[in-house]
């Protein structure tokens, strides 16, 4: 077991991806805390990994919120002991162009795809230092921060950001030990703020398919693991290779 006798905060692990990273660090011996707004879901997950006979409890948190987030991360210390592992994994799209986009889908999606990393970072390592020993955080980003698309600018920005700020945070926190890297996917299970996966779905990769959750799950496991001891500050694209291949076709 990978993650033995460790404890991680994983946000937004209701579904998806962040539910998938949960009951893989479960599987390999993690005690999960599952932040989640979406009590049935996050419920879900808690019980998937109990009957796995892992160990689980749903923390309902707003993480875009500061308050919200100091009070999540001490209660997973009251309940946990300490913190080894975060994975910050929300994220709201605004799926719209620059004429429909207003100043509130503007704030929200920068507040909670973005702020709410600083926010539980910030937390969360404060509690790694004071315990000592160091830990891991991965910030999941998305292709739609490196180039642009018709369909969504505020998610866009702040998934450019994310990248940076996952440098910035890896070069602030090394000196305590604590190894910061993020993972860049693309078209994984079902779209960000969806249910259901669409088979219909364009998927312009090398393979020619979706991703499935597990994969981006296994992608975060190897960065929180010592599998990955000489990588950081790095992002890890997990998008079937379409950011490395020419789009035109030609
Ligand atoms: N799904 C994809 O194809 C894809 C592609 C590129 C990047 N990503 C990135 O992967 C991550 C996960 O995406 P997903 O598709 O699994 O997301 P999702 O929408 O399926 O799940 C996100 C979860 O976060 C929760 N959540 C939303 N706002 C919250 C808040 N303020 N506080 C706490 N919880 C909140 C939701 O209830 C939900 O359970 C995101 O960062 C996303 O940008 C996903």
């Amino acid at each position: 077991m990978k993650l033995k006798g460790q404890v991680a905060i994983v946000t937004g692990a209701g579904r998806n991806i962040g539910e998938e990273v949960a009951r893989l660090f479960a599987a390999e011996g993690a005690a999960i805390a599952v932040v989640d707004l979406d009590r049935p879901r996050g419920q879900r997950t808690v019980e998937a990994i109990k009957a796995a006979s892992g160990d689980a409890e749903l923390y309902l948190t707003d993480v875009s919120k500061g308050a919200d987030v100091a009070a999540m991360v001490k209660a997973v210390v009251v309940r946990f002991g300490r913190v080894d592992i975060l994975v910050n994994n929300v994220a709201i799209s605004d799926n719209k162009n620059i004429f429909e986009c207003t100043e509130e889908d503007w704030d929200r999606v920068m507040n909670v795809s973005l702020k709410s990393q600083f926010l539980t970072s910030k937390y969360v390592a404060q509690q790694m230092v004071a315990q000592g020993g160091g830990g891991k955080i991965v910030n999941v980003g998305s292709t739609s921060g490196w180039q642009g698309r018709p369909r969504a600018i505020a998610y866009s920005a702040a998934k450019a950001a994310v990248a940076n700020f996952t440098r910035a945070l890896a070069v602030q926190l090394a000196p305590h030990k604590i190894r910061v890297n993020a993972i860049v996917p693309n078209k994984i299970g079902s779209p960000v703020g969806k249910d259901d996966f669409d088979p219909t779905r364009r998927v312009d990769n090398m393979l020619g398919r979706a991703g499935q959750p597990i994969e981006a799950a296994k992608a975060i496991m190897f960065l929180v693991s010592e599998d990955s001891s000489f990588i950081i500050g790095e992002n890890l694209f997990v998008d079937g290779g379409t950011m490395a291949m020419d789009q035109t076709g030609v």
